[in-house]
């Protein structure tokens, strides 16, 4: 991960869209377009983790905290993720395509030029269906490639709290057909945690998505373990999320299977969390680690890959190289997309993030200021 190659007076060349050539700008092959840029090129970065449809801030959650109440002990006095669902049941889908269009387009601008966006806030088909529909318009719509995931459990809805396994069928034998059929989601994500659902509810319900012909992840081991990661690896998930609370054997489990790591420091930080994900123990012992936003109104209400970086060295002891593989290459991969996107090679598809500093480490450096100068998806240079 801390392999990096930095090529100093490069080019590169575009061919429709995806990249023909990169290499010393003297050997370059002839072009019919020049654009000059400053400043260091990356490949386009890759949030491999949002739950980017939602409706309002969550301005009180956020208060009492501030108040000294935890995350779980909000959710289970009615706030958390259930003020959300109740939002995105009543509000009109025009209206979550806006909200969801601004958002996403200043992910873009910062550099997060493929966007995972995790549906979670409907908890119920239509609702659900809602959020999917407008993952779905939006990529129709914007420069960036929008990655849709169904995470119908991301939650049991109160009207289900005395009947947990009808929840887990409805998910299993009405959700995910549905969603499967009409192609609205490629992955499929469930919030494994103690309290939300278990390791034998989320290996159903993975195991379904699976059968139905959707890739798997899992928020695993967030904040309190239950064994997360080790199921991760059992199902061979593309990736297991969050980590904070893994165990010595799960960090094992992920380091001997293909499951990326994806970690997501903000989300700690905006919890007023003093513990962060193994980042390093994960690393040495041979896992791949990516890095994500957990853009969402709950955790992480965060719009800048740059600043999560920047996070990754400063609290998870990421070398600034690997912060780069981890927001390229290893996002891409935990999002199955490693074979063609992440890198700047001859073949990959032509996402690019120019970001105006002399050093590429300062794109890990200048926390929470914008260093993006430009961005590239496709071969075509984003609006401003
Ligand atoms: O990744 N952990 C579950 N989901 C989100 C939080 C969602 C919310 O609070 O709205 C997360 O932290
Ligand atoms: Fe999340």
């Amino acid at each position: 991960m801390a392999e990096v190659e930095a090529l100093g007076d490069a080019a590169v060349l575009i061919d429709q869209d995806r990249f023909g050539w990169v290499g010393r700008r003297q050997d370059a092959p002839k072009a019919d377009r020049v654009v000059e840029v400053t400043g260091v090129i990356f490949p386009g970065f890759i949030d491999c983790h949002t739950h980017g449809v939602f409706g309002a801030a969550r301005l009180d959650d956020h208060e009492r905290r501030a108040l000294g109440v935890d995350y779980k002990a909000i959710g289970a006095a009615g706030g958390g993720i259930m003020q959300s669902v109740h939002d995105v049941r009543a509000r009109p889908e025009v209206e979550l395509a806006t909200l969801t269009r601004s958002r996403l387009t200043a992910l873009l601008k910062r550099g997060a030029t493929t966007i995972e966006v995790k549906s979670g806030y409907g908890l119920e088909l239509e609702a659900e269906l809602k959020q999917l529909r407008v993952i779905r318009q939006l990529a129709g719509e914007l420069p960036a490639t929008l990655i849709p995931t169904f995470l119908g459990a991301h939650e049991v809805p109160p009207e289900y709290r005395s009947k947990r396994a009808d929840y887990v069928r409805l998910v299993c034998e009405d959700m995910i057909p549905v969603v499967a059929r009409e192609s609205l989601a490629r992955c499929c994500d469930v919030f494994c945690e103690p309290g939300v659902f278990t390791v034998a509810e989320s290996r159903q319900i993975l195991s379904a998505a699976a059968r139905h012909g959707l890739t798997v992840k899992l928020h695993a081991d967030e904040l309190e373990g239950s064994g997360g990661a080790e199921l991760a690896a059992e199902l061979g998930a593309l990736s297991a999320d969050h980590l904070a609370a893994i165990s010595d054997a799960g960090i094992r489990a992920l380091a001997a299977s293909s499951t990326v790591a994806v970690l997501l420091p903000a989300t700690m930080i905006f919890l007023g969390k003093r513990s962060q994900a193994p980042a390093r123990r994960l690393i040495e012992a041979g896992a791949a680690v990516a890095l994500a936003t957990d853009f969402n109104p709950g955790t992480s209400p965060t719009l800048s890959l740059p600043l999560v970086m920047a996070l990754g060295v400063s609290q998870l002891g990421l070398r600034h190289a690997e912060a780069v593989t981890a927001v390229t290459i290893n996002a891409a991969a935990a999002l199955g997309l490693a074979r063609d996107r992440g890198q700047i090679a001859a073949g990959c598809v032509a996402d690019l993030v120019v970001a105006a500093v002399d050093d590429w480490r300062e794109v890990a450096y200048w926390m929470g200021t914008d260093v993006v100068s430009a961005v590239w998806t496709a071969g075509s240079a984003c609006p401003a």
